[in-house]
């Protein structure tokens, strides 16, 4: 049931009795605001928008419509001005609220907007030999919770991790590896082992080139096929993956594919072929181009004079494929803002090839990860780093939790879903596009705007409903309890649970699920700081069925965004 719809539909109900059929359902929802007081009701119809068409005052049509409109729903409505607002029955509609929750559970506010179809995420993708930045990390935080909501919203997410695994450099780490790498040492800590040889490679090929010729050599061995060249590009494939796995197991993150930039050798030449069919490709300075001058953007390359092709036509065979093997209603890409050209000019190319479904492809962009204001660097051992900050993290949690509850079991699990929780809320608590500043210790504090705190919340709420289980029996339920005002305002929130999910949907944008979670737990907690709610009364029952459903709610929120929500903190 949605609330705000069937506000809608009293609405509408009063202009047609009155003959007034010039705004739709759909039209009045969307026109509903939520007043910016509580004490001015739930929702207001501000009446401008049908003055033009019954060339009247809206203060005018405010009078007439509140006089007209009836709901179970409502208590009472006022023209206030050019606006109606509307005072909903706040224990009728709280009691339904709460009903729909607790038969729902973790299903409620799942917006029906798909059917089953796929969607594509293109996230995380690391390359292959180098560090995991926190570009990657941005990826595949915000990736994941995006998947999640596609899925609430009934569509079927397929999350592929589109690697970087191959290019030139896989010749050059191959000439390192062969002249100075060892194995047990790239066993035990593959990139920055692979890291290492690959710096090596450039310092020394500046007194030597002769190594950038046999790096070269190495790459065409690997294009054609050469076997100890592709088992050692296997090899470094292969450990650099144990190494981004430890970090994906911290985050609780998994994949549906691995199908990175390799898998798309043998599918390029087809698609130079069409671009050729279709008379798009054109030569410049010998490498061959798709001109988008219509689009006001540089050409896209697709082969270099030397015959390689290039990132945007790995990008333009992957597109096809996936088109393919998944006929997608939406393809996603989670990428920084620094490729905005790049993804513009592949769906543009797409475009002319005249596959309308490039309409589907959405280029995801954040913004940076800064450090003191400036960018945090990609200098070497940065896999290092990220894995540190969260065993950081995960280890100030430990003390926080220590500190506050000694007995407490599991601890070690609990700290490490505190810890990867407010790494992953502090990400995702910033609309995506914002560059984000970097900070350890207000990401992990338990009060503020933080996962940690929400978890505490969610805590907190489960707590008191296992000591209200131990209450006496419940008489009464008159629902009186929902007409307090702090139970007003959490109620009127898990109200609109489906509507921010809707939103976040339309606009990818997990942060509106996440400033979601924040004014429920701060609303909760201002709710069980001034109402007791396990005082004796004939009104625990309703009281306690608030509680739970708030944790329903809270929990679920912070299962979309990725985060674990323990019972004990
Ligand atoms: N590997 C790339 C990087 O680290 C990101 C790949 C994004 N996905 C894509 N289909 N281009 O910058």
């Amino acid at each position: 049931m949605e609330y705000k719809q069937m506000v809608a539909l009293s609405i509408h109900e009063a202009l047609v009795k009155n003959d007034v059929k010039s705004l739709s359902k759909q039209e009045i929802t969307k026109t509903l605001e939520v007043p910016p007081q509580q004490s001015m009701g739930d929702y207001a119809f501000p009446c401008f928008v049908l003055a033009k068409t019954l060339k009247k005052a809206p203060n005018q049509i405010a009078n007439d419509l509140s006089a007209n409109m009836e709901s179970g729903l409502i208590e009472r409505v006022e023209a206030v001005g050019p606006y109606v607002n509307v005072y909903l029955d706040k224990t009728f509609t709280g009691k339904a609220i709460v009903e729909e929750i607790l038969n729902e559970r973790e299903a409620y506010g799942s917006p029906s907007l798909g059917n089953g179809e796929q969607i594509t995420i293109d996230l995380s993708s690391p390359n292959i030999a180098k560090p995991f930045s926190m570009g990657h990390l941005r990826s595949t935080v915000i990736g994941n919770a995006l998947a999640n909501i596609m899925q609430k919203c009934g569509y079927t997410p397929v999350k592929i991790n589109h690697l970087g695994d191959w290019g030139t450099q896989f010749g050059k780490l191959i000439t390192a590896y062969k002249q100075w790498g060892e194995e047990e040492k790239v066993k035990a800590e593959p990139i920055k082992e692979l890291l290492a040889l690959y710096i090596h490679f450039h310092e020394e090929a500046e007194v030597n080139p002769e190594l950038e010729v046999q790096g070269r050599y190495w790459f065409k061995q690997l294009e054609d096929g050469n076997q100890e060249a592709l088992a050692l590009w296997k090899w470094f494939r292969e450990v650099s993956l144990v190494d981004f796995q430890r970090i994906y197991q911290l985050l609780g993150v998994e994949f549906d594919s691995f199908q990175g930039e390799a898998f798309y050798n043998d599918k390029m030449e087809p698609v130079v072929n069409e671009l050729e069919e279709k008379h798009l490709l054109s030569e410049s300075d010998g490498a061959m181009v798709v001109g988008l001058d219509e689009f006001n953007h540089p050409p896209c390359l697709i082969k270099k004079s030397d015959g390689a092709t290039l990132y945007a036509t790995r990008d333009l065979a992957a597109a096809l494929y996936r088109k393919k093997e998944y006929s997608f209603a939406k393809a996603l890409y989670v990428v920084g803002g620094e490729q905005s050209l790049h993804f513009k000019q592949v769906f543009e190319v797409l475009k002319k090839m005249g596959y309308t479904w490039a309409a589907d492809m959405h280029h995801i962009s954040f913004g940076m990860m800064l450090k003191d204001g400036k960018k945090m660097s990609t200098r070497k051992g940065k896999i290092v780093l990220l894995e540190e900050v969260l065993k950081e993290a995960i280890e100030l949690a430990t003390e926080n939790i220590e500190s506050r509850n000694h007995e407490l079991e599991n601890k070690e699990e609990v700290a490490k879903s505190v810890g990867v929780g407010a790494v992953i809320f502090h990400d995702l608590k910033n609309y995506r596009q914002n560059d984000i500043e970097f900070s350890l210790e207000s990401m992990l504090t338990f009060e503020g705007e933080t996962g940690p705190y929400i978890q505490y919340t969610y805590a907190r709420a489960c707590s008191i409903l296992r000591k209200g289980m131990n209450q006496v029996e419940i008489v009464e339920q008159s629902y009186q309890a929902f007409q307090d005002d702090k139970a007003w305002t959490v109620l009127s929130l898990l109200m609109k649970f489906e509507e921010v999910i809707t939103h976040a949907y339309h606009q990818f944008d997990p942060s509106q699920i996440a400033k979601y979670t924040i004014d429920l737990a701060q609303a909760f907690n201002k709710y069980y700081a001034t109402v007791r709610i396990l005082e004796e009364d004939n009104q625990l029952g309703s009281r306690l069925q608030l509680v739970e459903a708030t944790t329903i709610v809270l929990k679920e929120g912070l299962r979309l965004l990725g985060l674990k929500a323990p019972e004990k903190m």
